[in-house]
């Protein structure tokens, strides 16, 4: 059980691993627009859980897993027996004697880490409360795509410190760029893996104007993340103000991405001139989820391909 591999948070890649992962994302992704079959997966199965909803991350990992011969097989909380209390830890035994690999998006990353430690596969991280390791890896490939390394560039998050932005923290210590944060008052991103975060990685602000100077990447997401409905009008108040506008994005550099993870709320987070204008990239994150992940899968599974 030691030599297997998990991607439970983005640090759990090295950043050597990193530069190969969107090297390889790159080569799938171009093989994939070029109609060429690549299939080293026939026969292997992923089992996907979702105890919360997705359209990106389902589609993605289940055609990502066809695309490469393979087969992805959905549960979900209502119809399988996770959902009438079933230790997670019976399901990792179960599961992974039956599937090559497990994707899960859940609630606590606890749960995910009991999964993992009781899967003879790898477990991919789909989302939880802390993190959201696959959706960094897709943003910051479609960052790699147009303009090269992230190293030593700004990336400025606005609002939530969520799942997400707690996502671009460890991706910001290990890939060498600096993430600036602009929340409202009680909403500020806490790190929860130890790691000490100098002012070198982070800077943490309540103004939006601040964080988005000097910035390559302006990004945000939801005011309200899945599983903190029942805060959605207090959370609607604090975050007046932080909302992406054309005005906003012109304190950034001339060029600077705009990024969101999806799904979005035209008029709260983000103007609808922003996310439908011309820095926006949301569309390429969004199909860039498939081809990293595939590599992903690709690593976990087989390693270092060079096929
Ligand atoms: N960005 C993302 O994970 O989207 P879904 O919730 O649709 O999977
Ligand atoms: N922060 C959001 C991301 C959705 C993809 C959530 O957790 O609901």
């Amino acid at each position: 059980m030691t030599s297997v591999r998990h991607y439970l948070q983005f640090s759990d890649l090295t950043p050597d691993e990193y530069h190969h992962l969107f090297a390889r994302s790159q080569v799938l992704k171009r093989r994939q627009s070029a109609g060429e079959l690549y299939r080293p997966l026939v026969g292997k199965v992923m089992s996907m859980v979702f105890e919360k909803n997705s359209t990106r991350t389902r589609v993605s990992f289940e055609a990502g897993m066809a695309q490469l011969g393979g087969h992805a097989m959905f549960l979900d909380t209502k119809s399988s027996q996770i959902g009438r209390g079933e230790p997670i830890e019976d399901t990792a035994r179960v599961l992974s004697r039956m599937s090559d690999i497990i994707m899960i998006r859940t609630f606590e990353q606890g749960l995910v880490e009991r999964l993992a430690a009781h899967s003879r596969v790898p477990v991919i991280n789909g989302l939880t409360n802390e993190y959201h390791p696959c959706q960094v890896l897709a943003d910051i490939f479609t960052y790699v795509e147009r303009h090269g390394s992230i190293k030593g560039k700004t990336v400025a998050w606005i609002g939530d410190g969520n799942n997400v932005c707690r996502t671009w923290l460890q991706a910001a210590r290990l890939l060498g760029f600096k993430l600036k944060v602009a929340s409202p008052l009680g909403y500020e991103l806490t790190a929860l893996d130890g790691h000490h975060y100098g002012p070198d990685v982070l800077e943490l602000t309540q103004d939006p104007v601040r964080a988005v100077q000097e910035a390559d990447i302006v990004t945000t997401d939801v005011f309200t993340s899945m599983g903190y409905e029942a805060e959605q009008i207090a959370r609607r108040e604090a975050f007046a103000g932080y909302q992406v506008t054309v005005a906003l994005m012109q304190h950034a550099k001339p060029h600077a991405l705009f990024m969101h993870c999806l799904p979005a709320h035209r008029g709260e987070e983000v103007a609808a001139e922003v996310i439908d204008g011309p820095q926006s990239v949301v569309w390429d994150e969004a199909e860039n989820r498939m081809h990293v992940q595939k590599a992903l899968i690709e690593f976990l599974l087989l390693g270092r391909s060079q096929d």
